[in-house]
Formats: structure tokens, C-alpha cells, sequence
């Protein structure tokens, strides 16, 4: 948890114990989510947090969870993939933030839509280890979507977009 702590301005003086510690990853998870809500990714709502507790919007159905992209396979893929794309580049160039584990484990298809959670390791852009999970997150998504047939983006050209570059990519 340090390693995604440290090196973030908004958590400077923060105790070290694993009490304090897992409080701070409920505050940075909360935190994330709100700056990722006001960009206008498709995240679960965070409502508050107390604690070790963070109260968010529930995605499914009369208690049953949205399915993982683990678990089903989104209908048309080549379109979730675009769409994919777009929220984390909004999530790059909006919200100022990195995901940092981003798998299929961590996006839920609700209504045809990817929903992007599980964000509170996410890094803002002038951490240390951004640049480096940014490239995981990419390679993460072109693997599973390739593994479904569809014909990926390079990685690099992703990266420059997702970057802010002007290219009309997705
Ligand atoms: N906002 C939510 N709405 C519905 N289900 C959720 C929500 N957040 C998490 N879940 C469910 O809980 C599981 C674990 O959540 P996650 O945030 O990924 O925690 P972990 O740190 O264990 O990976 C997810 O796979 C998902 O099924
Ligand atoms: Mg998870």
C-alpha cells in the first residue's frame, strides 16, 4: 500500500501503522472515485466513507453485482474496447488519474457499458510509478480483447492518446 501512497501529495503526512495505513487506502479509494465521478468515467457514485467503510453506488440488480468482464463477454467486444479506451483516457486527461489495476477482474459490463472499479491503488499523473502502470493497464486490456478476436490498437499509439495526444484513435 505505501508504494502507492508514497510520492502522492494529497496523503503527505499519514501514519505508517497498518491501522492508519488501511484508513488512508479507504480515504484514496474515496478520493479517486470522486475526482474519476466528477470527470465523468462510468465508476460506482461514492457516497462517504468512515474508517476502514466506503459507502458506494451498487452496480446490478436486486443484490446480484454487474457481471466482471471476467465472468461474461461484453456483446459486441470491438465497441467495449473503444468505449474502454475512452474512459481511461478520460480518466487520464479528466480525472488526472492512472487506474493501476486495471484487468478484467477490476471492469463490470452493466447495460453494454464498462464500469471501472476496485480504484484505490489509482496514482495521480505525477506519481513515480504512473507511466509504468498506465503501460500494465494498456497491456492488460490488449490482452484480454485480443484473446476475444479483436484486433488490438499498439500499445504505444494507446499510450500517446490516452496521453492527451490529438489523434482521433477511438
Ligand atoms: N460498486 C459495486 N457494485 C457491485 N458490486 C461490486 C461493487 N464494487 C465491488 N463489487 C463486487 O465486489 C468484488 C470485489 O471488489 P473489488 O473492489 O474488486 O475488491 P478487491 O480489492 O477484493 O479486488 C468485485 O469483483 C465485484 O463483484
Ligand atoms: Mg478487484
Amino acid at each position: 500500500m505505501l508504494k502507492y501512497i508514497e510520492g502522492d501529495p494529497r496523503f503527505k503526512r499519514v501514519r505508517r501503522d497498518p491501522r492508519g495505513l488501511i484508513y488512508t487506502w479507504t480515504r484514496k479509494e474515496f478520493k479517486n472515485l470522486k475526482r474519476a465521478e466528477e470527470a465523468g468515467v462510468n465508476v460506482p457514485k461514492p457516497h462517504s466513507f468512515y474508517r476502514n467503510i466506503l459507502v458506494m453506488g451498487f452496480i446490478g440488480h436486486d443484490g446480484v453485482p454487474a457481471p466482471l468482464l471476467r465472468e461474461a463477454t461484453p456483446g459486441d467486444p470491438e465497441a467495449f474496447y473503444r468505449r474502454l479506451l475512452r474512459e481511461v483516457r478520460l480518466l487520464y486527461t479528466g480525472a488526472g488519474l492512472v487506474h493501476g489495476d486495471l484487468s478484467e477482474y477490476n471492469i463490470m459490463i452493466w447495460e453494454e457499458e464498462p464500469v471501472i472499479f476496485d480504484i484505490s491503488q489509482a496514482v495521480l499523473l505525477d506519481h513515480p510509478l504512473s507511466n509504468q502502470l498506465l503501460r500494465r493497464d494498456l497491456d492488460n486490456i490488449n490482452a484480454y480483447f485480443s484473446e476475444l478476436g479483436v484486433e488490438v490498437l499498439d500499445v504505444e499509439e494507446i499510450e500517446r492518446w490516452v496521453r492527451g495526444g490529438a489523434e482521433d484513435l477511438c
